[in-house]
């Protein structure tokens, strides 16, 4: 089998300018994302995560680079790509004068693949109950809810998801986060940008760091976690009573031999590993934080 063909998305040498000169806000970024992965641009407010999301789903027009989404050229746009992919954008794009429901019924009739059945659209995402409701009256997040609703409508093998938990109370947020997981567990792949970085570590098989247009790296949290990791133990231990706090490197020679000997001799109250979290490893790689 071609290796290409377990790729859904390419992307090389891509650019964007919107000022149509050397100002760009996306600079030489590749990438390729395997079916079935959940990959992450993680980066600062204007860092171009939903400029790049906005050329492979054709919203703009790509001008310089290649990219391939689910086996089509973005160049040369086929309606058919569009009913392999689902994309929720970060601004809510619902018609204000219809319901929820009607917004999704109407949404479904551009397709024509299989999809999934509106109402059980809104009971997945929370809105039951408010379906009938203008979408004009929805609040932020229920708006949000929807968008997110109807870009699943068409049961996309490739799914855009821009910020797709920003906004949303906690209990709503884990809910989306759940779907996500539950669409990965069907073989989708989804493409996710965010500045949360808990998402990014939660969801994300791999993720890109993107910073002024730019991509600095490309890798799996946990493989990120290992190398920027901090390396070090907090132990609570009880010594002639005392309850004593210390931290013990794991890879400087004496501070193991430290640490042994504290758990050979004492009483171990507590001890945990120390993990450096995605963002500070994002602060350390770019120089810059998440917002
Ligand atoms: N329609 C536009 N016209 C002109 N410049 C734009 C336009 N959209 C975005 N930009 C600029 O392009 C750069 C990248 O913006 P983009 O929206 O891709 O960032 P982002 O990473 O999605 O940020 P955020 O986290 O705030 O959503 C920014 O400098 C922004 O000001
Ligand atoms: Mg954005």
């Amino acid at each position: 089998m071609d290796e290409g063909m377990n790729k859904m998305i390419k992307v090389s040498n891509l650019y964007h300018s919107y000022s149509n000169d050397d100002n760009y806000a996306v600079k030489d970024v590749s990438f390729e994302i395997e079916k079935g992965e959940i990959f992450g641009f993680l980066g600062p407010s204007g860092a171009g995560k939903s400029t790049t999301q906005n050329i492979l789903v054709g919203l703009l027009q790509l001008q310089q680079g290649q990219v391939e989404v689910a086996g089509y050229d973005v160049k040369h746009i086929k309606n058919k790509m569009f009913n392999k992919i689902g994309m929720s954008f970060e601004q809510s794009n619902v018609y204000n004068k219809m319901s929820g429901l009607e917004n999704l019924e109407f949404y479904r009739k551009l397709f024509d693949v299989e999809t999934k059945d509106p109402m059980d659209l809104i009971k997945l995402v929370g809105l039951e109950g408010k379906e009938n409701i203008k979408a004009g009256k929805y609040s932020k997040g229920m708006k949000h809810r929807l968008t997110f609703a109807r870009s699943m409508i068409n049961n996309p093998e490739m799914w855009f998801l821009d910020e797709p938990t920003t906004g949303l109370d906690p209990a709503i947020a884990s809910e989306i986060k759940d779907i996500i997981k539950r669409e990965k567990e069907k073989g989708v792949t989804i493409f996710l940008t965010t500045h949360n970085m808990y998402i990014a570590d939660e969801l994300c098989d791999r993720v890109a760091f993107i910073v002024d247009g730019t991509i600095r790296l490309i890798d799996s949290p946990k493989a990120l976690k290992l190398k920027y990791g901090e390396k070090l133990v907090d132990v609570e231990y009880f010594k002639d009573g005392e309850l004593i706090k210390d931290s013990f490197s794991t890879v400087i020679k004496e501070e193991k031999e430290r640490l042994v000997e504290v758990i050979s001799k004492y009483d171990i109250q507590t001890m945990h590993t120390k993990e450096a979290t995605l963002e500070e490893i994002f602060i350390k790689v770019t120089g810059r934080g998440l917002v």
